[in-house]
């Protein structure tokens, strides 16, 4: 029988699916000619909705780390494979949304929505840096980079440091989503800095004992 674990992450996946799975639903409907909710804007509906997924599981790919910490739960580690691959996931399918629905596949406007404006460039940005990260999430290329698979990953501040930029850009009459992101990956980062500068006093400290016990 499966393991309780490995429902559970099933589940997630599921889950983690299921506004996808609505979202080609209701495009499926439109398509076939019968009634859907939309908005009345389609287009549009699609690509706030995506864009949110894609922040969502960027913000939560990037919590996963400090609250495995926090939460004492070394269990959540292994979602963030799976979370990182969602966000990935989203995002080209918010991009996807934008360049089919609403530039109707004409890359040359694409190319000069990106040069234009600043927070399509800063989206796109984002894209290009999460794709490595996608393609490289495997063990394979972990144990084939060694050492620069972190350093390479480490990218996943830049990404949501762009995406909140990207969000705020937009924002029109409500703050909320852009104050929201945007607290969640400043305190995310700080947490990163706090520990690892945490973690540098630790070793000096272990360091000058090692030294001192040397001397004895
Ligand atoms: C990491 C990458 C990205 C994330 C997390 C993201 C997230 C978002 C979010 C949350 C929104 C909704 C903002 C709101 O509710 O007002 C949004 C809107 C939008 N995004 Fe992105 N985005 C990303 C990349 C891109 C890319 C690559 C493009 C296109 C090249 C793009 C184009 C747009 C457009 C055009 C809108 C506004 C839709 C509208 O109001 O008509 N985004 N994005």
């Amino acid at each position: 029988m499966m393991p309780w674990r490995s429902w559970l992450k099933l589940g997630v996946f599921l889950l983690s699916f299921y506004p996808a799975g609505v979202m080609f639903y209701k495009v499926y409907r439109a398509y076939v000619g019968l009634p859907v909710d939309l908005g009345p804007d389609p287009p549009q509906t699609l690509a706030l909705e995506t864009g949110q997924w894609a922040i969502r599981f960027l913000v939560i790919g990037l919590w996963i780390t400090p609250a495995r910490y926090l939460f004492n739960a070394p269990s959540l580690w292994q979602y963030r494979r799976m979370i990182g691959l969602y966000a990935l996931f989203y995002v080209v399918l918010h991009f996807w949304v934008f360049l089919f629905f609403i530039l109707q596949l004409s890359f040359a406007d694409l190319g000069q929505e990106i040069v234009q404006r600043p927070y399509i460039m800063l989206g796109f940005l984002a894209l290009v840096l999460l794709l490595p990260l996608g393609l490289t999430s495997f063990q394979a290329a972990q144990r084939k980079l060694g050492r620069n698979w972190k350093r390479l990953h480490r990218l996943v501040y830049v990404i949501n440091i762009l995406a909140v930029l990207h969000v705020v850009w937009i924002v029109r009459s409500s703050y909320a989503d852009a104050v929201l992101y945007g607290s969640l990956v400043t305190f995310a980062l700080l947490y990163r800095l706090l520990r690892s500068q945490v973690e540098a006093v630790r070793k000096f400290h272990l360091l000058m004992v090692l030294k001192g016990a040397d001397k004895k």
